[in-house]
C-alpha cells in the first residue's frame, strides 16, 4: 500500500491546474478521507488542525504552499505584498517543526524564475525527503544492531513519524521498518500520544498496514515499561534538533528519555537533516507550540473536567542532549550523549548537500 500523506495533484483545483492533496490525518484510521487546497488559509488551517502535520510533511506543505499562494494570487489579482503576507502564514502556521519555514525557505527564491520553477523545487524537496528517510533508517538500523545484542529488538516508539508525518517511508517508524524488513524486531510498544493520540490512530495503522508486530500502550505506562526492561531501545522522530544535539518533539518524548537514561538503553532520534537547525546552539531557544487547553479537557468532544477547569496543552518537549544516545541522519549518525554532536557532523560531512 502507498501511503502519502500530501502531494501535488496535477490535474485537480478549480482551473484544473493543481492543488495540494491531503490525506486528512484528523479521521484516519476510521476514515481515509482527503482535502484539495487551493488556497492559503486553507492550507494554514489544514496545518493547524493536524490534518497535516509531523515535521518533514510540514516541510513538503511549506514548499507546495507558495505554489498555492502564487496561484492564489494569480487567481485573485493580489499584489506582491499580498502574496507575501499569504507565503508569510504559511510559514508561520506552526512554530516548533523546523521544517515548515525551512520548505517555504528553500523554494522563495525560485518565485522570481516562475511558478514552474517553484513547483519543481517543491516536488524534488519532496523526493529527497524520501531519500533521505530511507538512508537515516538504513544507518539507523547498522548502528542499533552494532550495540544491541538480541536476535530480535523490543521497541518503543512515541507520537508518529511514519510515512504520515514525512513524504515517504518514515523516519522513527522508517528504522522500525527496516529493522523488520532484517527479520529483526520481536514486538513495537507504541505510545498513544495524547491528547491527540497520534501513536494509536496512526503509528498503530502504519504497523498494522506492514504486519509489524505491535502494541499501543498509554504514554503512562512507557516508563515502567522499559523499567521492566521490556524494551531494548526508544526510536523517536524531531521537530527540531539543536547543534548540541537538544531535541524537540512531541510532548512525552522527554519522559521516555530519562526512563531509557535510567535503563541504560539506547534512546534515538531518527530526523532528515531538515529537522537539523544550526542556526540554534542549543534547545533553550525552540518555541514550543501551546495548544488550545480543550484537546486535553475534552476527550471525543465530551468534557472530562469539572466546568471552569482550563487545560494546559504544550504540544512538544525537548529532550536534553545529555540524553540522546545517537541522533540517526542520511549524513550519519551524531552521538550528541558521548559529545558528537549535530555541528561537528555537519562539519565532518560538510561536502555533502546542506
Ligand atoms: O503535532 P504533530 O503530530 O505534528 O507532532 C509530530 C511529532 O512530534 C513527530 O514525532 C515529529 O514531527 C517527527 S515526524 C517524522
Amino acid at each position: 500500500m502507498t501511503l502519502r500523506a500530501i502531494e501535488w495533484d496535477h490535474t485537480a483545483g478549480r482551473d484544473r491546474t493543481g492543488a495540494v492533496r491531503l490525506l486528512d490525518q484528523t479521521l484516519l484510521p476510521l476514515r481515509t478521507e482527503f482535502r484539495t487546497v487551493e488556497r492559503t488559509d486553507d492550507l494554514v488551517t489544514a496545518i493547524r488542525e493536524l490534518a497535516v502535520r509531523g515535521a518533514p510533511a510540514l516541510g513538503v506543505a511549506g514548499a507546495l504552499g507558495v505554489v498555492v499562494a502564487m496561484d492564489e494570487a494569480a487567481r485573485e489579482g493580489w499584489d506582491d505584498q499580498a502574496l507575501r503576507a499569504a507565503v508569510d502564514r504559511v510559514r508561520h502556521a506552526r512554530p516548533t517543526a523546523v521544517n515548515l519555514a525551512w520548505g517555504v525557505d528553500e523554494v522563495l527564491p525560485l518565485m522570481a524564475a516562475g511558478r514552474g520553477a517553484v513547483l519543481e523545487a517543491a516536488l524534488r524537496l519532496a523526493h529527497e525527503d524520501e531519500a533521505a528517510n530511507r538512508q537515516l533508517s538504513r544507518l539507523a538500523a547498522d548502528w542499533l544492531l552494532e550495540r544491541i545484542d538480541r536476535p530480535r529488538l523490543r521497541v518503543l516508539t512515541h507520537c508518529n513519524a511514519g510515512i504520515l508525518a514525512t513524504s515517504g517511508w518514515g523516519t522513527a517508524v522508517g528504522v522500525i521498518k527496516e529493522l523488520h524488513a532484517r527479520d529483526r524486531v520481536e514486538l513495537v510498544y507504541a505510545d498513544e500520544t495524547r491528547p491527540l493520540l497520534q501513536g494509536a490512530r496512526l503509528t498503530a495503522y502504519e504497523l498494522a498496514n506492514e504486519g509489524i508486530p505491535h502494541v499501543v500502550q498509554t504514554d503512562s505506562a512507557a516508563a515502567s515499561t522499559i523499567l521492566r526492561g521490556l524494551v531494548d531501545f526508544a526510536v523517536v522522530g524531531a521537530d527540531r534538533i539543536a547543534a548540541n544535539g537538544d531535541t524537540a518533539n512531541k510532548i512525552g518524548t522527554l519522559g521516555v528519555a530519562l526512563a531509557c537514561r535510567d535503563a541504560g538503553i539506547p534512546f534515538m532520534v531518527a530526523a532528515p537533516w531538515s529537522t537539523v537547525d544550526l542556526s540554534m546552539s542549543d534547545g533553550s531557544k525552540i518555541e514550543i507550540e501551546e495548544r488550545d487547553g480543550d484537546e486535553v479537557t475534552r476527550w471525543a468532544g465530551i468534557p472530562v473536567v469539572p466546568e471552569g477547569t482550563h487545560g494546559f496543552n504544550p504540544a512538544f518537549d525537548v529532550t536534553p542532549a545529555r540524553l540522546v544516545d545517537a541522533v540517526s541522519t542520511e549524513r550519519g549518525v551524531a552521538e550528541p550523549r558521548s559529545g558528537s554532536d549535530l555541528a561537528m557532523l555537519a562539519r565532518a560531512t560538510s561536502g555533502l548537500k546542506q
